[in-house]
């Protein structure tokens, strides 16, 4: 199998997250791996998404006040490794257990820079069976980059990443 890794323009984001989300599935079908999962996913994100320069998986590590954000498989430059729950918008996203969407990083308060180009992000919770896996992240040098399209497909990605990969025991 081989995949062309497309860069949509998203001119017309219903339709495009429809493919995305058509080729995730497609990428994924056949594996539960969640490292493998998440690895692929987000270069597939990372390709075809324009305008982005961070797309990756933070995953829960440990148990009760001991739990964190550990980063996972992503593209883009090196990033932060651990986020405590509740902190930086991707902690506030899985404290949350909602996505967030932040038009200028800038505005957020408590938001972890890790590369300094990005200027806007949105994060969605990644949740099985009720439990809290983790979170998907996507970063952009541009303001405002992420709109009520953008959450509508990355949640579908979401959804689907989650669906396809079991946590190893
Ligand atoms: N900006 C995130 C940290 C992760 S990096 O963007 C990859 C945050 O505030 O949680």
């Amino acid at each position: 199998m081989s995949f062309s890794s497309p860069r949509y323009d998203f001119a017309d984001k219903k339709s495009d997250y429809a493919r995305l989300a058509a080729e995730l599935e497609a990428l994924l079908e056949d594996e539960h791996d969640l490292i493998a999962n998440a690895a692929n996913a987000s270069a597939l994100l990372f390709e075809a998404l324009p305008d982005v320069n961070w797309v990756g998986f933070y995953f829960l590590r440990g148990s009760g006040q001991a739990a964190e954000l550990v980063v996972g498989p992503f593209q883009g430059k090196p990033a932060c490794v651990r986020i405590a729950v509740g902190k930086g918008v991707c902690g506030t996203a899985a404290a949350r257990r909602a996505t967030v969407v932040v038009p200028d990083v800038h505005e957020f308060p408590g938001h972890i820079a890790c590369d300094a180009a990005s200027r806007s992000e949105i994060v969605v919770p990644l949740i099985q069976d009720g439990e809290l896996l983790g979170v998907l992240d996507v970063d952009s040098p541009s303001v405002a980059r992420f709109d009520e399209a953008d959450r509508r497909g990355l949640e579908q990605v979401a959804t689907i990443f989650v669906t396809h990969s079991i946590v190893a025991s």
